[in-house]
């Protein structure tokens, strides 16, 4: 079989060889060129492509179902051993098309998009329904100035401004669509405030610090915003609060001080489990979490939990054919045993799976519940105190 060509034509062909739904947004894809979104200097995974020194292989990833990432660290200058967080990134397109799926656009809509990144997003929104029916909200005032750039250079004017997506953008309300292409830890009531009723829908990556990796699609209706979860998405989080990133060394410290115990629960009952995942991440929503698989091929792993503000860490060791597993744990907070007593309420619950788990937003706040909104999970959401930190 030929290799699709570094084009939009070939990007498309690329798609649906890998049978992603393309909707009616074939068209998009087909004549926004992505390209044109792209800054000269790029990542792929590990891989830096200078269009400069590479223009092949830098045309190849324009056109590939790959995210690119187009900054880290804030557009810092980095250093070679320096901590590349990405900060900005042209998404995975078929990724981008599950989400506009999702969020189930009509053609005489009015959308919002929280996070323009690139542009690309905006210029496809406003491709389908229209420049004067988009608007885009970006942080970084130099990228948003860039991606307003970009999409003119793609013949669109969707309207891009600078600003925290957390406010949504009161002028330019009601919107029928809400999409977010960074991930929340709250649904912002701003958003549903400016979502007309009863035909709206937000659809935005959702979830703390320990599981970001779900789409909440939300319908408005009665100044709330209700809905489940789907999906499996990787996007960076709110840059406002943004978490604390970096090196697993820079979380790690007092190792010597540490206190030693064991559990009889796998760490890998949670971190192989993407549902356990999901209701633990619920009680620990200011705490990431990282498995790092020894490299001799013994077969066993460390789950890392660091807390965002650094102040506490803990390990679990799984190893083949033991009944106990090594936890170490430091800091105000014992976060092994906050992870291993969320699992437990979610095993008491009959451990159910992420489709039965809802949303509901409303002027006092955000709730997650099981089955119904009648029954809110705040035996996960909201633990007690002395469960949180110990002396
Ligand atoms: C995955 S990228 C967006 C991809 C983009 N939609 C595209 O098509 O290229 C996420 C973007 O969200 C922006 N962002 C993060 N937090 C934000 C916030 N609170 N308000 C607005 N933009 C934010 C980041 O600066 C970044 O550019």
């Amino acid at each position: 079989m030929t290799k699709p060509e570094a084009s939009p034509a070939g990007l498309l062909e690329i798609l649906r060889e890998k049978a992603t739904p393309l909707g009616p947004w074939g068209d998009a894809v087909a004549s926004v060129r992505r390209e044109l979104f792209l800054p000269d200097e790029i990542e792929v995974g590990d891989e830096l492509v200078s269009r400069a020194t590479s223009p092949a292989r830098w045309l190849e990833v324009a056109y590939s179902d790959v995210s690119v990432t187009t900054q880290v660290n804030d557009g810092r200058p980095t250093g070679p051993d320096e901590y590349r967080l990405p900060t900005s990134s042209s998404s995975q397109p078929s990724v981008m098309l599950e989400m506009l799926s999702l969020l189930d656009v009509q053609p005489t809509d009015r959308i919002l998009e929280l996070g323009s990144g690139t542009g690309l997003n905006a210029a496809w929104l406003a491709h389908r329904v229209g420049s004067d029916r988009v608007v885009s909200v970006e942080f970084d005032p130099v990228l948003a100035e860039q991606a307003a750039k970009n999409t003119q250079a793609a013949g669109l004017s969707p309207l891009i401004v600078q600003g925290d997506g957390e406010q949504g953008r009161p002028t330019g309300a009601p919107y029928q669509r809400v999409i977010a292409t960074y991930a929340v830890t709250a649904i912002p009531y701003a958003w549903v405030e400016q979502v007309a009723a009863p035909q709206g829908r937000i659809v935005a990556p959702w979830g703390g610090s320990f599981f970001p990796y779900s789409f909440a699609v939300l319908d408005v209706r009665d100044g709330r915003a209700e809905g489940r979860f789907t999906g499996y998405p990787a996007f960076m989080r709110s840059r406002n609060p943004r978490p604390a990133r970096g090196f697993l060394d820079d979380f790690l410290h007092h190792r010597e001080a540490a206190d030693a115990t064991a559990t009889s629960l796998s760490p890998l009952r949670i971190a192989q489990d993407p549902d356990a995942l999901f209701y633990v991440g619920l009680a620990l929503p200011d705490a990431w979490h990282l498995p790092v698989p020894a490299d001799d091929g013994s077969g066993e792993m460390t789950l890392w939990i660091l807390a965002d503000d650094r102040t506490s860490w803990a390990s679990a060791d799984y190893a083949p054919d033991v009944g106990d597993y090594a936890v170490t744990q430091y800091g105000p907070r014992r976060l092994w045993d906050e992870a291993e007593a969320a699992y437990r309420t979610w095993e008491a619950l009959g451990r159910p799976s992420r489709d039965r788990a809802g949303l509901s937003v409303a002027a006092e706040g955000q709730r997650v519940w099981l089955d119904t909104p009648e029954h809110p999970l705040s035996a996960l959401t909201d633990p007690p105190p002395h469960r949180r930190i110990c002396d």
